[in-house]
């Protein structure tokens, strides 16, 4: 079973394909906390993910309105933005755990702005800049995670966006 999944992603088709190919690795709901500086491709992965479970629309971060639910064919879909969240409190209120049904797909931006209030994630992704580019690192916390993990080490994608280290800077 794999913990960790990383790729080189050059640009943002990169990005997309990749949130496109885990996608296909959940095949009944999954937590995942995006984890990443400002602008560094956050939501686009988002974007990525819910396209190809389906969503047609718009795909827009709910900075203002904190969730952005989806209706899927394979189960319900919140996209969270936690960055104005200055008090967990807040998602409290907001009944957040209600969200983490299980066969749900939730995806939250800025998650470190939940304090505890949020529960673990199945996976905890992380993008970082590479000069302009980006590298993306998975890492399963729960066995659900390296399920998906390992479905996506045995799925095809790696040809188009070949894996490598992350050059020195
Ligand atoms: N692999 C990539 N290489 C270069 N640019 C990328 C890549 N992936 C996404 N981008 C670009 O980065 C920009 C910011 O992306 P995005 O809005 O998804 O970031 P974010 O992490 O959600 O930002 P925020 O912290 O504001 O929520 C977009 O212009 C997008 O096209
Ligand atoms: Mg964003």
């Amino acid at each position: 079973m794999n913990d960790t999944f990383q790729l080189a992603l050059p640009d943002e088709a990169a990005t997309l394909a990749c949130a496109a190919r885990v996608a296909q690795a959940c095949n009944q709901g999954i937590t995942l906390y995006l984890h990443g500086d400002l602008g560094a491709g956050k939501t686009t992965f988002v974007r990525g993910f819910l396209r190809a479970l389906g969503v047609s629309g718009q795909v827009k971060s709910p900075t203002f309105t904190v969730v952005e639910p989806y209706e899927l064919a394979g189960g319900a879909a919140y996209h969270f933005d936690l960055y104005r969240i200055v008090d967990p409190e807040e998602l409290e209120l907001l009944g957040v755990r209600d969200y983490f049904a299980p066969g749900a797909f939730v995806l939250v931006e800025w998650p470190e702005r939940g304090g505890g209030v949020l529960p673990q994630a199945d996976v905890d992704l992380h993008l970082d800049y590479v000069g302009t580019a980006r590298h993306i690192t998975l890492r399963a916390a729960t066995d659900k995670g390296r399920e998906v993990l390992n479905a996506l080490d045995h799925s095809s994608g790696a040809a188009d966006v070949p894996e490598v280290s992350i050059p020195s800077r």
